[in-house]
């Protein structure tokens, strides 16, 4: 019990090192005061250039795998401590204990462990995700139906009741953690993928 305990404070520690406001230290700027203000990927693409992104990117992610590796080497064959140790990532990346408590959305650190954990689901999640983007030019609202994607997928590949469970719990977590791009959707001020701008930079 103790040691699953320390599994999850690590995972929660490890998802507290936020990628956005670790690159942007070397660079001397913290993103949460541009563009949407989340300290995440789409939004340091969407203010600082993809250079930048893919730094943040590739530390989000890692710590979801992070977490997950870590997990599955002491608990092998416990799932749900892996999945335990995956949501204390991305809580941790929400509300980093490093950074005020003010992070990002998530989304990077939940695919991060998904590599390991259910490589199975990522194929339905990435191409919502993509057609949403395609359709629609919003990020966070494209994140949001990949993760719902989850619970679909749970049903589609007949997974065990676990991973039914943490699926809902991504969905709901995600479609908090966007609550603010909801708002701006409604309100009709949703930042929109300006593909030709961005990868320009
Ligand atoms: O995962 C973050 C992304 O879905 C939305 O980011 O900056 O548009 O709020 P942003």
């Amino acid at each position: 019990m103790i040691a699953m305990f320390a599994v999850v404070l690590s995972a929660y520690l490890l998802g507290s090192v936020s990628g956005s406001l670790l690159v942007g230290r070397f660079r001397g700027v913290d993103i949460r005061t541009q563009g949407s203000g989340n300290a995440g990927g789409t939004n340091a693409l969407r203010t600082q250039g993809w250079r930048f992104a893919l730094g943040v990117v590739l530390v989000d992610v890692g710590k979801g795998m992070l977490a997950v590796w870590l997990a599955q080497r002491l608990f092998p064959a416990d799932v749900a401590v892996a999945f335990g140790a995956l949501y204390a990532a991305v809580v941790g990346h929400i509300w980093p204990v490093f950074h005020e408590f003010r992070g990002g959305k998530g989304a990077a650190t939940l695919v991060g462990g998904l590599i390991l954990l259910w490589p199975q689901a990522l194929l339905p999640l990435l191409g919502v995700w993509l057609l949403c983007l395609t359709l629609t030019g919003y990020v966070g609202l494209s994140t949001i139906l990949a993760a719902i994607s989850l619970v679909l997928s749970a049903w589609w590949f007949a997974m065990p009741p676990v991973y039914w469970a943490f699926a809902a719990v991504g969905a709901v977590l995600l479609t908090y953690s966007h609550r603010s791009n909801l708002q701006r959707l409604r309100a009709g001020t949703e930042n929109q993928f300006e593909k030709a701008r961005v990868l320009g930079r």
